[in-house]
Formats: C-alpha cells, sequence, structure tokens
C-alpha cells in the first residue's frame, strides 16, 4: 500500500503507467505530459526522424532511447487513453491534466486526436505555438502550434486572473 508522501517532491523514473498505478486515487493536483506523438508511424509528411531539430548531434535524432515511437496505430491509442485514465484517477475532484499532442494528416486524413481523447472531459483546446519547427519541407508550411487538451474534473477553477492568459500560448520548448 503505497501513501500520497511516497510520490510527493519526488522525480520517480519508470514506465509511466507501472508508477500511475501504484498512486493512491485523488493524491495529485495537476498532470501535465507530452506523450511520445507515435510519429516514425509516418507516411511521409510527418517526420521519420530527425528530432534533433538544427541541432545536428543531437541526442534525438536517434530517436528515443526506450521506446522506438512506432507503433500500429489502433495500440498507441489505447495505450494513451489508459494514461490519461490513469491521470485522471490520480487527480484531485479539482484537478486537471494538460495533454500536450499534435494533430497531423496522414494520406489525406485528419488526425485530431479524438480517437485518444474521447469521453474524457474536455474544458479547453489551447493552442502551443511553438518557436521553429522541424519540418522543412517545401509542400508544406513549417508547422508552428501543437495542442494542449486541458481535461478537467468538475470542480477546476483557474487560479485568480489566469485566464488572462488566453488559449494561445507562445513558449519554448
Ligand atoms: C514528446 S517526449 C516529451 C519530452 C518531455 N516533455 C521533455 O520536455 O523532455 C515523450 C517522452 O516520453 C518518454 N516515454 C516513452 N514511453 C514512456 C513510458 N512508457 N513511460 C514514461 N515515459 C515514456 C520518451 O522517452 C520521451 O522522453
Amino acid at each position: 500500500m503505497k501513501f500520497p508522501n511516497d510520490f510527493i517532491n519526488k522525480i520517480l523514473c519508470g514506465d509511466c503507467l507501472s508508477v500511475m498505478r501504484q498512486m493512491p486515487d485523488g493524491c495529485v493536483d495537476l498532470a501535465a505530459t507530452s506523450p511520445p506523438y507515435n510519429l516514425k508511424n509516418s507516411t511521409g509528411n510527418g517526420m521519420k526522424d530527425g528530432r534533433g531539430g538544427k541541432w545536428k548531434n543531437a541526442a534525438l535524432v536517434n530517436g528515443y532511447s526506450h521506446h522506438n515511437d512506432n507503433m500500429p496505430h489502433e495500440e498507441y491509442a489505447k495505450w494513451q487513453r489508459e494514461c490519461l485514465s490513469e491521470m485522471y484517477r490520480i487527480i484531485s475532484p479539482n484537478g486537471a491534466i494538460f495533454y500536450n499532442h499534435k494533430w497531423r494528416v496522414q494520406d489525406g486524413v485528419l488526425q485530431d486526436r479524438q480517437d485518444i481523447v474521447a469521453g474524457f472531459p474536455i474544458r479547453q483546446i489551447i493552442i502551443w505555438r511553438r518557436k521553429g519547427g522541424i519540418n522543412f519541407n517545401p509542400g508544406y508550411f513549417l508547422p508552428t502550434y501543437e495542442v494542449i487538451y486541458l481535461i478537467a474534473k468538475p470542480d477546476f477553477q483557474l487560479a485568480p486572473k489566469a485566464n488572462r492568459h488566453g488559449d494561445v500560448w507562445e513558449f519554448v520548448h
């Protein structure tokens, strides 16, 4: 049996699902995550690799160290839904999840990630206006945004005046 104090003010390195499954219900106020986007599972206009961006020697050019980012899509969506379910269970009654993802077009079809977030109480979609981008392809405008799903428990409220930030946030990676 684990207690909230087993997790507070600690950085726990591990598989997110196994770690979250040990956490009691409602023990954190906020979950913020940028999960792997499964972008190596791409037909061409996504990135095959090269996630080091403009730093040619970046370690990420070779992908993540423990994850190949290339799952069959159904399996990936199921995994992400399991992650969201655990996050939702461990946030408090006034807690929230900030779930960052990327919309993309594959074979002419928009993947708006609805298959991942459907059924979760989405309060708002925030646009993250990123600096730069990583697809230098003459056939496409440079991607400069991602989305952040704010998924909230019913009692979630912003801090006073925080709503002035608006729903387009510009910040560096
Ligand atoms: C899009 S990146 C986010 C990076 C992070 N936001 C940062 O700024 O460093 C996704 C991260 O999830 C990690 N990851 C992949 N599978 C995981 C798992 N099962 N449990 C926890 N983390 C995982 C990857 O190694 C990668 O670092």
